[in-house]
């Protein structure tokens, strides 16, 4: 599947994400680990190789992962990235750990939880994954961004850019102005 999505959006896309972090989809986040892992994303890094070639064009390749990940699984993922070579690192999608919720009526519902109560763990995983990659690949921060700060942190957490989703339908293009302005 990953294989035929790569192929299919190569020659539209500026940078494509390797997404194996998606709390919708049964198992997909086992492939965060190990052997899966690196047989995975070289599969991928060997294709966009051909891809490259036949199409006269480099479409970087970045892999996109959780914010439930415990440090010995971010030293596994960051050993995987820089052995394969991926072009990028995006940390990271959604939280399944609700507890920051408490006991807000919305609490026990499935799927992943965005926005402000995915920010402390998202930056936590950040700032692990930037100790383990030592700047050997750009790292693009994500999760929990609602203004100009939030984005600077990422930043000197170890980001070389950042995302945001949440953030922006909750504050509108404003956002993006404070974060340019928050980063100057
Ligand atoms: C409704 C919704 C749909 C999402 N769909 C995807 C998706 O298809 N692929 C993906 O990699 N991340 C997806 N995400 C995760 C976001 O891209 C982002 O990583 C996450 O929400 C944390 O950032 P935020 O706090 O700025 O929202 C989705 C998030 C939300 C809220």
């Amino acid at each position: 599947d990953y294989l035929i999505c790569l192929e299919k959006a190569y020659p539209h896309a500026s940078y494509i994400t390797v997404n194996i972090s998606s709390p919708n989809t049964k198992n997909l986040r086992a492939l965060q680990g190990g052997d899966e892992l690196s047989a995975l994303l070289e599969a991928l890094k060997n294709k966009q190789a051909q891809l490259a070639a036949a199409h006269g064009k480099y479409v970087p390749l970045a892999v996109k992962i959780a914010p439930d990940l415990d440090e010995a699984q971010i030293d596994d993922i960051a050993h995987v990235v820089k052995s394969v070579e991926m072009d990028g690192i995006i940390a990271t999608n959604t939280t399944v750990d609700k507890s920051s919720l408490g006991s807000h009526p919305l609490a026990g519902e499935q799927g992943g939880l965005s926005g402000l109560p995915v920010r402390e763990k998202s930056n936590q995983v950040l700032k692990l994954l930037a100790e383990r990659i030592d700047g050997k690949l750009p790292i693009i921060g994500v999760g929990g961004i609602m203004n100009g700060a939030d984005a600077a942190e990422k930043i000197r957490l170890g980001a070389s850019a950042v995302q945001v989703y949440s953030g922006l339908i909750y504050r509108g293009p404003e956002l993006i102005k404070e974060c340019l302005a928050a980063l100057k």
